[in-house]
C-alpha cells in the first residue's frame, strides 16, 4: 500500500510538472479506493457505501469533512488526506457511473 502510494505521488508530481492532471479514475484506482467501494464506486458487499452516481457537492463535502475529521470514521479519516486537491475530479467520475 505505502509503495503504491508513493508511486502515485510520484506520478501526480510528474503529472502536475508536465501540465496534466491527474483523472480522478486514476486517482481513485490507485489509491486502492476500488478496494472497498468497488470499481467505479460499486461495491461487492454492502459492507461499504456505494460511491456511483452520488450529487457531487455532497461528495466534494464528505471528503473534506473526513480530512478534517469533522466526519469520523478511523478508515476515511486516514484515506480522505491521500486526495487533497482531487476531490472534485473524484466526485465527478464517480458522479457519472
Ligand atoms: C478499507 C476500506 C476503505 C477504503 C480503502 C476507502 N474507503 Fe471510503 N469508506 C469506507 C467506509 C467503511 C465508509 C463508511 C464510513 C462511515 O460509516 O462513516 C466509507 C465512506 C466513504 C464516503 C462517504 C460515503 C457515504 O455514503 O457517506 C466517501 C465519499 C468515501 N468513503 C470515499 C473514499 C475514497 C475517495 C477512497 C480512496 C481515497 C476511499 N473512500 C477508500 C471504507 C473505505
Amino acid at each position: 500500500m505505502r509503495k503504491i502510494l508513493h508511486y502515485t505521488l510520484a506520478m501526480m508530481a510528474l503529472s502536475t510538472t508536465l501540465g496534466v492532471q491527474a483523472s480522478g479514475k486514476s486517482v481513485y484506482d490507485s489509491l486502492g479506493c476500488s478496494s472497498c467501494h468497488g470499481i467505479d464506486g460499486k461495491p461487492a458487499t454492502p459492507a461499504y457505501p456505494a460511491l456511483a452516481g452520488k450529487d457531487v457537492t455532497w461528495f466534494v463535502k464528505q471528503l473534506k469533512d473526513f480530512q478534517s475529521s469533522v466526519r469520523k470514521d478511523p478508515t476515511m479519516n486516514a484515506m480522505a488526506p491521500m486526495v487533497v486537491g482531487y476531490e472534485q475530479a473524484i466526485a465527478d467520475y464517480l458522479s457519472k457511473q
